[in-house]
């Protein structure tokens, strides 16, 4: 196994906040799963903002360019541990690794890319 890229990304909560509640926002960036769990959740802000670090880091950690972030989605197993999936043949045969924290404030994640 070799590590072939790392990201990290921290987003502000409320800069995510500010954008989601523009008209079709969260819909050209998130997928329908993803909008869909953060509003079950108590602040889904935290859990917009998390993802949105989450595709930020991914995209860092890539080692190609030009991947769309409606391309690059988060999934939380029955544990709620996360996964990454990326629409593109050029992530094909990579292991992409994730870690999410967030607080009122602030989200982070890193990303770390194997093959
Ligand atoms: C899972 C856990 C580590 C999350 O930590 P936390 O400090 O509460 O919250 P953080 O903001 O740091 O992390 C939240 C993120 O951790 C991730 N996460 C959740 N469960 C996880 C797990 N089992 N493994 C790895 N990551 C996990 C998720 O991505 C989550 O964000 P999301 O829901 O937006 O996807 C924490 O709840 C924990 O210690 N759980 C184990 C014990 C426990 O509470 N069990 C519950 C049943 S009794």
């Amino acid at each position: 196994m070799e590590i072939i890229g790392i990201g990290t990304d921290l987003v502000e909560v409320e800069r995510i906040k500010a954008f989601a509640q523009k008209s079709g926002a969260l819909k050209r960036i998130f997928s329908t799963e993803e909008i869909n769990y953060c509003q079950a959740r108590k602040n889904q802000y935290e859990h917009l903002a998390v993802r949105f670090a989450a595709k930020e880091a991914v995209f860092k950690a890539l080692p190609f360019e030009g991947v769309a972030f409606k391309n690059i989605t988060v999934i939380n197993l029955e544990s709620g541990r996360p996964q990454v999936v990326v629409k593109d043949v050029r992530a094909n045969g990579l292991n992409i690794l994730i870690s999410l924290s967030h607080t009122r404030h602030y989200a982070i994640a890193q990303v770390i890319v194997t093959k």
